[in-house]
Parts: structure tokens; sequence; C-alpha cells
């Protein structure tokens, strides 16, 4: 192994160097030999190891060799524990290494925009500061093994339709505070080793070629020290990907754009410097590969599997339980439905399918934890090419209704088949099929001890939730979801998810309805800043179940918060949180900020920090959250920067969006935007000046007295716009110009 250190672009040829900026194949890039440069291989990501043995294609077509298959997104993000996703990211870390994988292309952390994303399941939430947090967590795991992470699809990479092309028009203060703030976040928290750019263009333009994302927010802003990976055959113009920092396209272009490259140094069409500048960072990624301890196999799937059984179970929401019907009693006559019982859906279809090293189902599971009589019916197929007849459908119906009349409490296993949630395309809806819904009426008209477990990658509309005693929400929990959705059943596990995202009543609630997937290669993210949660509190809709919501086995009291503000400005809250029932357990703890008085537009709330504490029974716990000053933050679009207001803030402490338990204030020392004066200011603005506010006051004072009603009719006139008000025009212009030299 040749020592890199000393190792720089100015050590290899034009077309060297060229060389180096896109991939040998499918998930390798190239090595210079001549210097000892190695080339190291990339895979998918995110919630497992896809290594293909043989046949490449970035689809999950061909097959891969065996790895955990740990809960997506949409599961572990429920967790809302930065410390389980860094376990997690461990364990990716160190099947990555016994695979001799350098990078794994995860995690993704878009923003649920809309619920018919066709990647959800891919996704950690609706809200940046879960992303970001989930996903500092699992690359802190990741690169502990020496293995890097590949954060992804940066950026604004909302839905699956048209995604290699489409506009995602975004105001530039909702890209900010939305879309952009929890890679700050990864970004700044974990500095992953790469950054893999989008396909979408953002305000039309490129990810892949944008100078503004890739160099000036990215890199100088942020700090970002690694390198930009494209997405697979995201690259659009090669050449304005390496002026705009777009280091390394992948996969292989057989040298087509290798030749561009050198082409456009020799035309003078680009400077060799900001290649060297790419290829740098491309040796910079290589040394840090290079040094990765050799790691030992083989793995050890037991170990890895426990784990993902363990993320899995903190992965559930229990969504309802009334009358306390779960757990379920070991000794109970059970009787389980549902085709995804027996064959469970546990991950999404795309480039991040995991040729899992075992797959337990929930049926079995729950067999082998239970003492009682279980009888199954699968009540519905889930083969999308044998549509049952009306009889078989009846038939399927009436061996389920059966199974329920002669059981104690009935399981009934729902979910979106696997057809219709996958990258490549975005769902046309969100209800579970119709089949499945008359199932549910039937079956509990038969026996109303009913409890409805869902399988999905993306929120689904629940019309039977007022119906049935309890749900849960089961996710695509990867493959030891079917041990883990019976250790939650049972009460082996006190559950203790949290959704990530909020189910709404319908699809025509939702906050992009109407505006989703766009047209005519353009999407208007027209919600701004009302996304999720902040979108139905704005709107005081009513939900099927809020942003944060999760019951427990036990329950939770919460005294009063109190808030003080640290010397760097960061707010930090105390609260005692008691649990007061009769079992161990989790409860998170949510804080959501308010500023009522803010003199910029905002959601009525947002999180802004959470945690994940076990609580014995009968205990208190002292749980602190830090609120970070820059996450207070807006952007403001005249002065193009973070800006934090000053003024009193809400601090409210709850067990959801929707369930504030304990409310405080915090004063908060803000900055004072101050816009040159000019005379396009308005009368108002003029009168904040620091230099001459005081003496236009006064001068007004004395033409016109104290009128509070003309200064509201005239106070948003720009001063240089009436000849004579408020001073006559030389005067103004003099008075600006004293105000400009302040
Ligand atoms: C996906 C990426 C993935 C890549 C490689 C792309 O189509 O968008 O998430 O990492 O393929 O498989």
């Amino acid at each position: 192994m040749t020592d890199l250190t000393d190792v720089r672009a100015s050590a290899l040829t034009l077309e060297e160097k060229a060389s180096l900026t896109s991939g040998a194949d499918f998930w390798t890039t190239k090595g210079v030999d001549r210097v000892g440069i190695p080339s190291i291989m990339v895979t998918d990501g995110p919630h497992g190891l896809r290594k293909q043995a043989a046949g490449a294609d970035h689809l999950g077509l061909a097959a891969s060799v065996p790895a955990t298959c740990f809960p997506p997104a949409v599961g572990l993000s429920a967790s809302f524990d930065p410390e389980l996703a860094e376990r997690v990211g461990t364990a990716l870390g160190v099947e990555s290494a016994i695979e001799n994988v350098a990078v794994i292309l995860g995690p993704g952390i878009n923003i649920k925009r809309s619920p018919l994303c066709g990647r959800n399941f891919e996704y950690m939430s609706e809200d940046p500061i879960v992303s970001g947090v989930m996903g500092a967590g699992l690359v802190r795991g990741i690169q502990s093994q020496g293995v890097g992470a590949s954060l992804k699809h940066f950026a604004a990479n909302n839905q699956e339709t048209d995604r290699l092309r489409v506009s995602s028009d975004v105001d530039p203060r909702t890209l900010r505070e939305i879309y952009l703030r929890g890679f700050q976040r990864v970004v700044e928290d974990a500095q992953p080793w790469t950054v893999m750019c989008s396909y979408n263009r953002i305000n039309g333009v490129y990810a892949s070629e944008d100078p503004w994302l890739l160099t000036q927010v990215l890199r100088d802003e942020w700090g970002f020290e690694g390198i930009v990976v494209s997405d697979w055959g995201a690259v659009n113009d090669r050449v304005a990907g390496v002026v705009a920092g777009m280091d390394l396209e992948m996969p292989s272009s057989d040298g087509r754009t290798d030749a561009q490259i050198v082409a456009a140094v020799r035309e003078g069409r680009l400077d060799e410097s900001a290649l060297d500048t790419i290829v740098d960072r491309l040796i910079d990624l290589a040394r840090k590969a290079q040094a990765r301890p050799a790691a030992s196999g083989p793995l050890d799937v037991e170990t890895h599997h426990a784990l993902a059984r363990e993320a899995a179970g903190r992965s559930i929401v229990l969504l309802k339980n009334d009358g306390g019907l779960l757990p379920l009693s070991r000794t109970a006559k059970i009787a389980v439905i549902g085709e995804f019982a027996r064959t469970p859906r546990y991950q999404g279809a795309g480039s991040s399918q995991i040729n899992p090293t075992r797959l337990d189902n929930a049926l079995d599971e729950i067999r082998a934890a239970s003492s009682g009589d279980v009888a199954f019916a699968p009540g519905y197929l889930i083969d999308e090419d044998a549509a049952p007849s009306d009889d078989e459908t009846a038939a399927l119906v009436a061996e389920a209704t059966d199974a329920a009349r002669a059981a104690d409490t009935v399981v009934v296993f729902l979910g979106v088949p696997a057809h219709e949630e996958s990258e490549g395309f975005d769902r046309t809806h969100i209800d579970l099929p119709a089949a499945q819904l008359a199932l549910v009426d039937a079956v509990r008209a038969a026996n109303p001890n009913v409890v409805v477990v869902l399988s999905n990658g993306g929120v689904v509309a629940l019309p039977f939730a007022d119906e049935v005693p309890a749900i849960v929400e089961a996710w695509l929990l990867g493959q030891a979801g079917g041990g883990a959705t019976a250790d939650v059943l049972f009460g082996a596990v006190n559950p203790s998810g949290r959704l990530a995202e909020t189910i709404p009543l319908r699809l025509e609630d939702t906050p992009a309805f109407g505006r989703f997937p766009g047209e005519h290669g353009h999407v208007q993210y027209g919600e701004g800043l009302l996304v999720g949660y902040r979108w139905y509190d704005a709107r005081r809709m009513q939900v099927a179940f809020p942003f944060g919501h999760g019951l427990s086995y036990t329950t939770f009291s919460y005294g009063d918060a109190a808030a003080a503000t640290t010397a760097e400005g960061d707010i930090v809250v105390t609260v005692p949180v008691t649990n007061t029932g009769a079992r161990t357990g989790r409860e998170v703890v949510q804080l959501y900020v308010s500023l009522p008085a803010s003199e910029v537009q905002r959601p009525p709330q947002e999180l802004k920090a959470f945690s994940s504490v076990e609580i014995a029974a009968g205990e208190t716990a002292q749980v602190s959250l830090r609120v970070r000053r820059s996450d207070l933050a807006y952007w403001d679009v005249r002065v193009d920067r973070w800006i934090v207001e000053g003024g009193e803030y809400d601090i409210l402490v709850g067990a959801s969006s929707r369930d504030i338990r304990s409310r405080t204030t915090v004063q908060v020392e803000g900055e004072k935007v101050v816009l040159p004066a000019t005379m396009n200011s308005s009368i108002e603005e003029m009168l904040d000046d620091p230099v001459v506010g005081e003496e236009l006051r006064a001068a007004i004072e004395e033409k016109f007295g104290g009128d509070s009603q003309l200064m509201k009719l005239l106070g948003n006139f720009p001063v240089g716009r009436l000849d004579g008000f408020p001073l006559p025009h030389a005067e103004m212009v003099a008075l600006v110009e004293r105000a400009q030299r302040g």
C-alpha cells in the first residue's frame, strides 16, 4: 500500500486527474496505479449493505451479498433516538468494512413533503431537526468504523416523479429552514465523508452543477470537508459540475466525460485549478479509505439480527390502545389474520433493497411467544398478478371471520402492497387496498377485540381508526420486524416509537395537495414553510394522529418545565418526567418553540429538541433538553443570512405536538436587521434608524402633531415618494445621506 500522505493533484497528468472524477464501473472509483491511488468501492445503503456480487444496477434488481436488513429510515426515525441510530450505523460500518466497502450510500434525509413520495420509506421525517439529528447519529456510527457515509439526496429531492429533471421551485427561506436545515445539521455535527447530490434541479439549476449549493452553501457556509458524489446518472453537464464542486461522477461514463474535462482544460474553458481542487479531495477520500483498520469477518449474523430486532421494536408506534387491549396475554386465544403476518413487507423496493441474512415473520414469532392457541387466516392475497375472484374473496373473508369469532383477540395485519411503494415512482393515493378495509369491517363485526398492525413505508389513511380499539404502526421494520412485532404485542418490549410524520385524515388535507408532483418540469413548493405538522397546526386541522404521537404500556406525568439561556445563547430546558405506571418505559420528551410576536411569518410551533429517556416504574427523570441558538434563527431574505429574533419565546414541552404538558417562556437576545437607508426606505423604517430616527420623529411631531392615525396610514410610504411628507425633498435626501454615513 502506497503512503498517500504527500500525493497531490500536481503529481498527476491532466488525463489522470480527469479519470479520477468518474467511476470505473457501477460501484468502484478509478485509481492511479502509477502513484498508488487505490480504487475504492461504494455501495448502497442506507439501512443495510447492498453489495452486488455480480451484475450491477442501481434499482435493486441483481442479487447482493447477504447483509443485515435494519429497519428502513421510516422505522428507525420513529425511535427519536440518535444513540440507537448510531448503534445501527456502527453495525452498518462493521458490515461494510468486512466486505471492504469504503463508503455506504446513506443516510437519506430528504423531508417528507407529501405522503405520496414513493421513497418516503427511505427518509426520516417531515421535520428537519428529527431528520438532522437522526441522520447525524447514523453517520457517526458508520464512520466510527473507518467507513464513509453518503448523505443523500442533496437537495430538495422530495418526489420520484420526473426526478431526473424536475425543478423543485422553492423560495429561499423555505429551502433553508425546511429542506436544507437537516443536511446542515448532519454536515456540521458529523462531517460525512461524502454528500450525494440529487438528480433534480433546484429553482432551475441541476443540483449536480450548482455552485451555490455544492460550494457556497455546503463548503463555504457549512464547512463540509468531504467529496460530493453524483446520484447515479445525475450528471447533466460534467464540466459545469467540476466548476460547481461536484467531485465524483457515478457510475462510470466510460471515459466520455473525462475526455470532456480534458478538452475543456485544453481549450481554456475550464481552469485546471478547479480540477486540481476536486482531485485533491478525491485523493483525500482514498487516503481515508486506506486508513481503515483491516476488518475481520465473518459477519456476526446473530448479534446484528438481535440489534435489528431491538431497533425494530423501538421503531413501532402504538397509535391507539383503548381499554388496554394490548399487551396480549401469552395464554390468550389469538386469531392472526392477514397475509402480511406470514409474508412480511419489511423494506421498500429500489436501490435500498437488501438481501437479508434472515427473515422473521410475525406469525411464527407470535406462535413462538404464545402459550395459547394461535389460529391464522390470510384474509387477502398480496400477489398483484393474482386478483382473487369474488368467490375466493368471500371465502378468504369467511375463513378470517370464523377464526376471529373463535378467538379472544384478533390481530389483523394490513399494509401497502409492495408494488405500490418503490423508488422510481410516487404513490397516487394513501389508501389501503379496498379488500383489506372490507376485511377489517367483517372481522370487527365478528369480534370487536381487534388489534390492527400496519406494514407500510408511507403513511396510510385509517378510516377504521375510531372503530377498532388498538392500532400498531409497524412501518417497514427490516429483517427482524416479525420478532419485534411479537415483542410489542406481548409486552416484552414496551412501545416507545413516535410519529416522525403526521398521519392525515385524508390525502386532500395534506400540505402539498394540488401542488404535487407538479407538471411540465416544475414543482412549486407553494406551501412554503408549512410542511407536515406546521401546516395542520397553522390551519388548525384535525389529523388522524399528530406528529410526535405514540403510546406506551405505562403512563408519564410531566412536572413544570424551567428554561434558561447559556453563555452561548442556547436554551436549556429541564423538566421532571415521572413514570406513573407499573412498568419501565421510554418517553420521548419533545420541545416545541414558538415566537408569537415574531416579525416574520412562522409556523405556530416548531420542534427544536427531543430526548428519548427510559424511566423505571415510579421513578422521576430530570430531562434536560438543549435548543441551539442557531435553531431559533429564521432565514432573512433581505440580508441573505440567519437571524435570531429577540423576544419572548414560548417553550412547549410535551408528549406530542398536540399533547403539550408544560409551558414556560424564555427571553432571547436577538439581532435586529438594519437595512441601509435609501429614499425607498419606509417612514417607519427611517424612524427606527439609530442615527436619524429621533430627529425625524421630532420633525414629524412638530409638523403633524402626534397623529397616530396618520402614521398608520402613511408610515409605510417610502420617504422619497411624497414631496413634503414627511419633509421637503431636499431635507429628506440630506437626512437619508446622514443615515447612510452612520
Ligand atoms: C438512488 C440512490 C442510490 C444510487 C445507487 C440511485 O438511483 O437514487 O439513492 O444510492 O441509485 O444505487
